[in-house]
């Protein structure tokens, strides 16, 4: 397996590849500060955990938090926990180490093994293709089959909506690299050049539209999740009622339970019974 970026280094220069990361690097801290004071995200979030100051029944003291921080990491972050369907949260965690497995070895290749001067680890071309093909699995497999639109709503999977954005550039930056790097390997210089030039404007496209994609989902989820998990523990309950518990006469002799009042307490799968494929 082999460095695609030292070959390609005969025709365009490293110092060329290194600015096209770093600009790339640029256009996503760009595309996510923009995004956060566009939807005042930061406002909505910091007035959102003033309230849940307010409204909180007990305070966690620092380790309590720390714990907090690390359960979420573990679990919400590292193992897509929060996706109830196996199917997605495997389709997403092929999609998310293989993203970043793939960065990583770019940014590693290009900046520290650019010329074939300069043997490449076997590791980081290994990631590189690994993650690249992690990423194709994972999201093709969501794009026709796992999706909403197509598994629930019947559409057909050629229907595109601006929210296909992301997963379309992310599909199509790391398929048109492969392509890229197997056709280049190959001696086939033409299809090589095309492939080349769709891999740079995908990425162009992946990297630049953070304003208009949910490509900061990945930075924005996590807080989230944590925010979550404090709101559970220290009563908050994001302004929530507490979930009922019908065992307790407290709770079961509430005038909003009244109708519920001879009801079993297992009342079956309800609307989980079957798949919603009622199209
Ligand atoms: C390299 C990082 C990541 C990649 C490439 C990635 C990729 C994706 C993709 C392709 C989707 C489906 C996109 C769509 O609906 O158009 C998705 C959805 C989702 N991701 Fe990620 N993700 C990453 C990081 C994370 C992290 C760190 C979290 C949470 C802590 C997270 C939580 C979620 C959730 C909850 C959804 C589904 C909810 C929704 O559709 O809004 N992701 N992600």
């Amino acid at each position: 397996m082999m460095n695609p970026f030292s070959t390609l280094s005969g025709s365009i220069s490293e110092a060329v590849m290194q600015t096209y990361i770093i600009a790339m690097f640029a256009l996503v801290v760009l595309g996510t500060i923009i995004d956060v004071v566009h939807k005042k995200s930061a406002q909505y979030f910091f007035e959102n955990s003033r309230k849940a100051k307010e409204a909180r029944i007990r305070t966690l003291d620092s380790a309590e938090v720390r714990s907090i921080v690390v359960k979420t990491v573990a679990s919400d972050v590292l193992t897509s926990a929060e996706f109830c369907n196996p199917h997605r949260r495997v389709a997403h965690l092929l999609t998310m180490y293989g993203f970043i497995f793939f960065l990583l070895a770019t940014v590693i290749m290009v900046f520290f093994y650019p010329t074939s001067g300069n043997a490449t680890p076997w590791l980081w071309s290994f990631l590189w293709y690994v993650g690249a093909l992690m990423v194709c699995i994972g999201g093709f497999w969501f794009w026709f089959f796992i999706r909403v639109d197509v598994s629930a709503e019947g559409n057909p999977w050629y229907n595109l909506v601006r929210a296909d954005l992301f997963i379309l550039s992310l599909l199509a930056t790391n398929l048109f690299g492969l392509l890229w790097s197997i056709t280049q390997a190959s001696g086939m210089s033409l299809l090589g050049g095309l492939f080349l030039v769709l891999f740079i404007l995908s990425s162009l496209v992946l990297f630049g539209g953070v304003l208009w994609s949910k490509f900061a989902h990945m930075f924005f989820k996590p807080a989230a999740a944590i925010q979550k998990r404090i709101a559970e523990a220290d009563g908050s309950l994001d302004n929530l009622p507490e979930p009922a518990d019908r065992t307790d006469p407290a709770s079961r002799d509430r005038h909003s339970m009244e109708l519920l009042r001879d009801a079993p307490l297992n009342m079956g799968l309800g609307i989980k019974r079957e798949k919603p494929q009622h199209y």
